[in-house]
């Protein structure tokens, strides 16, 4: 595992949208993963830049992301449908054929692990972190074993998310996610998080013995992982070196 620490968000993204432009170019027909949440948002906004400026093409790219909410519409502005079109997908070549969705596939999420495997299986996966350390929608005491399925969220999750909705009442309390097993088939991990609210799940993932209790601590054994923090997630990291 490789841990990189940037001294502030934009440039965490700088990092993150060329390693990541980088791998299109040397793969222009790779698999990605791709997350949602605040996190990300900066290194799509930095892909696109690259798109326009005809450094990178997503063409042939396939997608493939972590997770969704039950019950919104792809349409719903609080879906992660809508997020990623408005975000990168319409703002890029991607064929919209090419990117898939968990609750595309609903009820039967297994097809998702089979359709991520059909493609060749996800060449880079991006990662966020919840301030509970889940990774996609792997709340606490998820199955290392875990494959993509529909899953609760926990209140600490409802609530982190809730600053997207409304009231707290709309957040949804059930979402697909790839299991914890899916997102550790792929080749290779861009793992990000970014802010203060942060360093405690970066601390407990990554200086701790893995546990459940901590799905991103699962990482440790993931042999291609690339970790990208700014300096305030990784406060407590680097206090401990
Ligand atoms: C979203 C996802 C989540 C987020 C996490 C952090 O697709 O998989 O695990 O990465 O909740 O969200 P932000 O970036 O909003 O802090």
């Amino acid at each position: 595992m490789k841990i990189i620490v940037e001294e502030n968000y934009q440039m965490l993204s700088e990092r993150a949208a060329k390693i990541i432009a980088d791998f299109i170019k040397k793969n222009p027909k790779c698999v990605l993963g791709l997350a949602t949440g605040s996190t990300p948002i900066e290194t799509y906004n930095l892909l696109v830049e690259k798109y326009k400026k005809g450094g990178i093409s997503f063409k042939n790219i396939t997608t493939f992301n972590l997770d969704e909410y039950s019950k919104l519409a792809p349409k719903n502005e609080q879906s992660y449908h809508f997020f990623m079109n408005k975000l990168l997908f319409s703002k890029i070549d991607i064929a919209l054929k090419n990117t898939f969705f968990p609750t595309d596939f609903s009820p039967n999420f297994e097809n998702y692990d089979k359709k991520i495997k059909e493609a060749g299986g996800i060449d880079l996966q991006i990662l966020g972190i919840g301030t509970n350390g889940h990774i996609g929608f792997n709340e606490p005491g998820s199955k290392f074993s875990s494959k993509t399925r529909q899953v609760l969220l926990n209140k600490n999750t409802i609530k982190d998310n809730s600053r997207f909705f409304k009231s707290i009442k709309d957040v949804p309390k059930k979402a697909a996610t790839m299991g914890i097993s899916t997102i550790m088939k792929a080749k290779k991990i861009i793992f990000l998080a970014s802010g203060e609210n942060k360093k405690e799940a970066i601390y407990n993932s990554f200086c701790k013995k893995v546990s459940t209790k901590v799905p991103a601590s699962i990482l440790q054994k993931h042999k291609n992982v690339i970790v990208i923090l700014d300096k305030a997630a990784a406060e407590k990291i680097a206090k401990k070196e």
